[in-house]
């Protein structure tokens, strides 16, 4: 049998509210996307929340929103999902990476100075696996120079710094839906802001550039469409309902983790970080700086050749081909996230995984590790 990397949580809840869409009118703009809204804005603490069909369609917005636009510059962290940088890019402007803290994994904000220049027009940073760590430094750097920041908030649903909810810090943030992510809605996701002129413009931009009030064929601008359902919103409610059920269960899991893998000193396991409410995405773990890539990519072989589904997340952004040929980015570049992304692991994680499946995954990891 086979221990998945992860699972979304779907309960009958979910299935009837899905269900009751489906024997209703409104199978889009209707009344869940509405209420969805509500739920979203009221559970992160924002005034305004765009729903759209997509994390990476919501980063891309906030670009456009924001006027972010060719020969503009966005800092943003080399250790994420690429969407992070390619929604600048398919801005037409460029991702100027800036190297991470190599324990929280975020963006260093130590560094982040070093990187603007008179074309930088925001900053992005990620809380990687969940991680809130250091986004109140980043938010000050921000401010010193008048930039906006645009929080790719993907992975942190329901994480807190300093008290302070994930999806508050940025003039704009974004949350991904993915069956992966604390919270589906199979695909989706959500734009917040407190600033109306920017929501009303997401609004207008999800939907093919129509403007409120006007008719179904007065377009007012290049828009698209990254609507997102009433089906999908309808399960984002019941989703978001449970989030500290979710919470919690994934918080189990973790630490059921945190014990097993205690006495492995070849290693780094990620911990709760400080002054943190911490809402696991994954559980990624760190071979130690004795460890090769090539050891590592056997070691992940080795667990998928035995039913144990693993990742690597993540592959540094700027070495993907295509972002390295375009701007010119090498190996060396960024050395912390190379030599962390070189010995990551991303075990198993999501809410239906027992301690005995925990117990299997961790006594295979060790044994390998033995060699
Ligand atoms: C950090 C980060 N940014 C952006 C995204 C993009 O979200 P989506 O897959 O919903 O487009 C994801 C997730 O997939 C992510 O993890």
């Amino acid at each position: 049998m086979c221990i998945h990397l992860s699972r979304p949580d779907i309960t009958d809840r979910e299935i009837e509210a899905v269900c009751a869409v489906l024997r209703s009118p409104n199978l889009s703009l209707g009344p869940k996307l509405v209420e969805f809204e509500q739920a979203f804005s009221e559970y992160v603490g924002m005034k305004r929340a765009v729903a759209v069909n997509s994390g990476t369609s919501g980063l891309f917005l906030c670009m456009l929103a924001l006027g972010i636009a060719p020969g503009d510059e966005v800092i943003t962290t080399p250790f994420t999902f690429a969407a992070s940088a390619t929604s600048i890019m398919m801005a037409g402007a460029r991702p100027v990476f800036v190297d991470i803290d190599p324990v929280s994994l975020n963006i260093d904000p130590a560094k982040i100075e070093a990187g603007i220049t008179e074309k930088t027009k925001a900053i992005l940073p990620v809380e990687v696996f969940g991680n809130p760590a250091g986004l109140d430094a980043v938010c000050e750097i921000a401010k010193k120079h008048n930039l906006p920041v645009i929080e790719d908030s993907c992975e942190a649903l329901g994480s807190a710094l300093k008290g302070k909810k994930v999806g508050t810090f940025g003039t704009m943030s974004v949350f991904g839906f993915y069956p992966n992510k604390q919270i589906t809605t199979g695909e989706g996701g959500m734009i917040l802001t407190d600033d109306d002129d920017l929501a009303d413009m997401c609004v207008s931009l999800r939907n093919q550039g129509r403007s409120k009030g006007a008719g179904w064929l007065a377009h007012e601008r290049l828009g698209y469409n990254y609507r997102l359902s009433d089906i999908n919103c309808a399960l984002g409610i019941v989703q978001l309902s449970r989030i500290d059920e979710i919470k919690a269960k994934r918080r189990q899991v973790a630490e059921w983790y945190r014990q097993m893998l205690a006495d492995e000193d070849r290693l780094i396991v990620p911990a709760e970080p400080v002054n943190c409410d911490m809402s696991w995405f994954v559980f990624v773990v760190r071979l130690k700086e004795d460890f090769t890539m090539e050891q590592r990519d056997r070691i992940l072989q080795q667990m998928q050749s035995r039913n144990i589904q693993v990742s690597n997340y993540f592959a540094p952004v700027h070495l993907m081909p295509f972002i390295a040929q375009k701007f010119g980015y090498k190996p060396g570049n960024f050395p912390i996230t190379e030599s962390i992304s070189a010995r990551a692991i991303a075990l198993p994680f999501h809410n239906h995984l027992t301690k005995d499946q925990i117990a299997i995954v961790c006594t295979t990891l060790k044994q390998l590790l033995a060699g």
